[in-house]
């Protein structure tokens, strides 16, 4: 008998042979570049805006570029920007590569940018609103859309956790101007590394233009081998093997987000812990969250009955690089003290939640 257990993990891609056959497809095309070839980035492009039903999607080769491209749209030299801090650092980061400062802001307790504590960071540097849907669930998008509105801000939205997720009837993705989704290979749309910003609004053609030049290094007047260069650019297209695969894996995303959504009943059905993660149909369920005070003792119990749990996230505002000790944000430290993340990807077996629940329950 093989006792060997297996370890759950907290993220695992899934795939199957259309994925296989597709990287197949793109390697003996030889054009593994973007804007060459079998065009997989223009098809998994039309695709995604068809899905999200924007008027415009860019892809680029991650998370972090879409938010920086994203962000370069809007002049904010010296503005300020609010960003959560319970977030990845790319968040943040972004706003501070647009010459701009992040203005951490509190969460509620669905983890996403509390809206009642948005209007008093608000200050006349304040150029833009830069949520999360955190974990997959989307932020109270009206009454940040109100407060954009009556300040003049700008709403960019950081959905890498969102892929699929709906707001009142409609796909994350045709709501803030830009929005930047992450296909880094943990999330629910899977790629070995990609991105992508949709577009709304009445200018989204132009900034589509500015986009197609800004990720690939400000080049512009293509005509055959020749071009010009009229701006800053960076090299931040995406590849044709990550559009190959995130075609596949968004034909599949309604069905893979689906199973994340039972695990994720499951989990707010059965778990015993009264601080967790909300059950909503409309959320993608990236990963579920709970909270629970002893954490590094519950995190290594869980770890040696092979369960692999994370932390997501430890707030940007305590990171060395952000640290400032007049910001304070009490329900973000809350989170980050006490936040348990656990998996939700479609590979879980019923066993393996089972598994899970129980281990989780010894703790309640
Ligand atoms: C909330 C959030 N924003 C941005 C990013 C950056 O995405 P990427 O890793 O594709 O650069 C991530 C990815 O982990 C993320 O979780």
């Amino acid at each position: 008998m093989n006792l060997m257990r297996k370890t759950i993990k907290l993220f695992d891609p899934i795939f199957g042979k259309d994925e296989e056959d597709a990287i197949k497809e793109t390697l003996y095309s030889h054009f593994w570049a973007s804007g060459a070839g079998t065009n997989q980035v223009l098809k998994f492009e039309k695709a995604f805006a068809d899905y999200t039903n924007t008027k415009s999607c860019i892809a680029v080769n991650s998370g972090t570029a879409a938010l920086h491209l994203a962000l370069a749209l809007f002049d904010l030299k010296g503005k300020e920007v609010i960003v959560p801090s319970l977030s990845f650092v790319a968040t943040a980061h972004a706003v501070i590569l647009n010459n701009a400062k992040p203005v951490f802001v509190d969460v509620d307790s669905s983890g996403c940018l509390d809206p009642n504590k948005i209007e008093n960071a608000i200050t006349k540097k304040t150029s833009a609103i830069l949520p999360v849907h955190f974990a997959g669930m989307a932020c109270n998008l009206d009454e940040i859309i109100k407060i954009c509105k009556k300040n003049n801000l700008s709403l960019i939205e950081d959905a890498a956790h969102a892929a699929g997720t709906t707001y009142k009837g409609k796909k994350i993705g045709v709501h803030g101007t830009a929005v930047c989704f992450s296909f880094h290979p943990v999330k629910n749309l899977a790629m070995p590394t990609g991105g992508a910003i949709s577009l709304n609004g009445k200018n989204h053609l132009h900034y589509e233009t500015i986009l197609k030049s800004t990720r690939w290094c400000g080049i512009s007047d293509r005509t055959g081998v020749k071009y010009n260069v009229d701006k800053m650019g960076w090299n931040y297209y995406m590849n044709e093997f990550s559009a190959a695969i995130g075609l596949i894996q968004l034909k599949n995303l309604e069905k893979t987000n689906q199973k994340r959504k039972q695990v994720a009943k499951r989990y707010f059905d059965e778990i015993k812990i009264e601080n967790k993660m909300q059950f909503d149909t409309n959320c993608s369920y990236h990963f579920y969250w709970i909270c629970v005070k002893k954490r590094d003792k519950f995190m290594k119990d869980l770890a040696n009955n092979g369960i692999e749990t994370g932390i997501h996230y430890k707030p940007i505002h305590t990171m060395k690089f952000y640290v400032n000790k007049k910001t304070v944000l009490p329900e973000t430290e809350r989170f980050g003290e006490e936040i348990v993340s656990l998996p939700t990807h479609p590979n879980l077996s019923e066993s393996d939640i089972s598994n899970i629940i129980k281990n989780i329950n010894k703790f309640s």
